[in-house]
């Protein structure tokens, strides 16, 4: 019985050790220490042994039983992690394949503009200043100087939000508020968010955009504010622009007028984007009228001032080409990727 034994044990560990799949294995396991495997009939022969020899016997069963399984155990791993192995070799990442791309965002053509204007007016000693959207009437038109019956503060032109409250229609009311809490000197520029009783076209939005410019100091002149925007134009359109200056009216400025640059695609000859005249309309501008000056407490006989205001919009257009304003609000990303 006991040669049995060693004879089962010693094909048993070949078994196992030269599994070569777990299938195999499986196999081995059941033939050898299944429920109904050689070990457990050798195991049960004991009955027909001297009972004397049986604790002995019955002891050299469970050792072979305890090696067996630990052979088998050991087998059972060796197989799976040889598995392992094999999957990553099928599975492995391939390196060639081409990067996922990151989209890098752009800046919107109207801020990539705006950042140009703030950047130059930065340079002049000018620090930017902002002021809210809804504004009373008292900022809106009241403070600039409007008269009681002026036709910009129809409720054909203004957004009203009550008798009182009104989407400012211009960046010019920030004007007051900053003179409000600054003592002279001022140089502030003021970007921002303006909204007129528009109908939507390729030129005219209900929501728009505005850059408004304030100097007020001892002894400040016309002068000066030709040459701020001279030096405006040159650096937004290169040091060959020229600037125009046309009688105009506003209440908040006397005397006022609009200003033009040399059409930078023609130089001044005429051609598409000039219409024919050589140049193109930036904005209105003036002198800061008394009356509004006093209004916020300043004393006119020491300080005067300049003040001047463009849209951003129809800088954007014209100096990328762009043919229709509703196109920089659509969202479109055909065109956003261009920028
Ligand atoms: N706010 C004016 C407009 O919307 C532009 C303007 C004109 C602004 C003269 C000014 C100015 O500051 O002095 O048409």
């Amino acid at each position: 019985m006991e040669n049995r034994l060693r004879d089962m044990a010693e094909a048993a560990r070949k078994a196992l050790r030269e599994a070569t799949s777990l299938d195999e294995l499986e196999e081995a396991r059941i033939k050898y220490l299944g429920r109904s495997g050689l070990l457990r009939e050798i195991q049960q022969g004991i009955r027909d042994i001297a009972e004397e020899l049986r604790p002995q016997v019955g002891r050299m069963i469970n050792e072979t039983r305890n090696e067996l399984e630990r052979l088998l155990e050991k087998r059972r791993e060796a197989l799976e992690a040889g598995r392992v192995h094999e999957r990553a070799g099928t599975d492995r990442i391939d390196v060639t394949l081409p990067g996922r791309a990151q989209r890098v965002a752009g800046r919107h053509p109207l801020l990539a503009t705006l950042d140009d204007m703030l950047e130059i007016f930065l340079g002049l000693g000018y620090t930017i200043a902002e002021g809210p959207e809804v504004e009373t009437y008292y900022y809106g038109f009241e403070a600039l100087n409007y008269p009681a019956d002026h036709p910009a503060m129809d409720e054909q032109m203004t957004f009203y939000v009550t008798d009182d409250m009104l989407l400012r229609s211009q960046t010019s009311t920030v004007q007051i508020r900053v003179m409000e809490r600054t003592k002279p000197p001022v140089r502030v520029v003021v970007p921002g968010r303006c909204f007129r009783r528009d109908t939507l076209d390729a030129t005219h939005s209900h929501t728009f955009h505005q850059l408004e410019g304030l100097c007020v100091d001892e002894g400040i002149t016309f002068a000066d504010l030709k040459g701020t925007l001279l030096a405006f134009a040159r650096g937004m359109f290169g040091e060959e622009a020229q600037v125009r200056f046309r009688p105009d009216f506003f209440p908040f400025t006397e005397p006022s007028a609009e200003f033009a640059v040399t059409c930078f695609v023609c130089s001044g000859e005429g051609c598409r984007v000039c219409s024919g005249t050589g140049w193109i309309e930036l904005g209105g501008a003036g002198m800061v009228d008394p009356n509004v000056l006093e209004g916020v407490g300043y004393d006119t006989e020491r300080y005067t001032g300049f003040a001047f205001g463009v849209g951003i919009e129809r800088f954007a257009m014209n100096r990328y080409g762009i043919p229709d304003m509703r196109l920089l609000y659509s969202g479109d990303m055909r065109l956003l990727r261009q920028f």
